[in-house]
């Protein structure tokens, strides 16, 4: 089965896998059984087997899966074995947290160039990186074969930052702020919305406070 018909379901469950078998490597287990991932992740053992029979299983009967094989080969399912040079816009509260954050790297974040347009903020150094107005950016997204920005800007303005990024061969918006991106169908976006986060909490514990009553 290509890549193209799997599930977004199973997409997004993908991470967790990952999360879960890089933690079992720090503590140096050697072997997983789809049970004992499914207690770890909170996923059934079988829903585990056939999420990962999608790309071809990677599991043996009676052995389980061996836990570096199985990251190795969902990182590369992922993308993470991939490093992407990256750039951030808007150098606020939350680009600055992004940032600081120190486990991008591990994520296939290079990050190589923030971008603001308040001259308050240019020219200052975050995470040891020089802020850069918005004027260059067009300019270092070609030059540095920039693949992925990270959109930390308010709405205004969001989508006239993606422009450029596009435009200068950015493939991958990783978009924080409030607004739907356009972009051109060879280029992808990733929305991070905590609000929206925020509501399927809210409604879960609606419906689960109703249950209980
Ligand atoms: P902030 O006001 O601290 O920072 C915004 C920065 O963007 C400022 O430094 C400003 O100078 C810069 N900026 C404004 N327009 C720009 C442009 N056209 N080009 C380049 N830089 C520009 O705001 P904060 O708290 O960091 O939030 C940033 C964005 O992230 C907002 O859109 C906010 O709604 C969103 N946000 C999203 C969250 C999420 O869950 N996705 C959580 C928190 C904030």
């Amino acid at each position: 089965m290509g890549k193209s018909k799997i599930s977004m379901a199973v997409v997004r469950r993908l991470p967790k896998y990952y999360r879960y078998l890089c933690e079992l490597i720090e503590k140096d287990i050697k072997r997983v059984s789809s049970q004992e991932l499914g207690k770890l992740t909170g996923f059934t053992a079988s829903q585990i087997r056939q999420d990962l029979n999608n790309f071809g299983g990677f599991g043996q009967q009676g052995y389980g899966y061996n836990v570096t094989e199985l990251k190795n080969e969902l990182g590369k399912i992922i993308g993470i074995s991939e490093i992407y040079n990256s750039v951030i816009i808007g150098v606020g509260n939350l680009g600055q947290a992004i940032t600081n954050y120190r486990r991008l790297g591990r994520v296939g974040i290079n990050l190589i160039g923030l971008f603001d347009k308040n001259p308050k903020v240019v020219g200052l150094t975050i995470g040891g990186i020089k802020v850069r107005d918005t004027d260059e950016l067009g300019d270092f997204v070609r030059e540095n074969n920039i693949k992925i920005g990270i959109i930390c800007t308010p709405k205004e303005g969001s989508q006239e930052t993606t422009d450029i990024l596009v435009e200068n061969g950015a493939k991958g918006i990783w978009n924080f702020s409030p607004a739907d991106l356009k972009v051109p169908s060879d280029v992808v976006v990733e929305n991070v919305h905590l609000t929206e986060s925020l509501f399927t909490l809210s409604f879960l514990l609606n419906q689960s406070l109703e249950d209980g009553q």
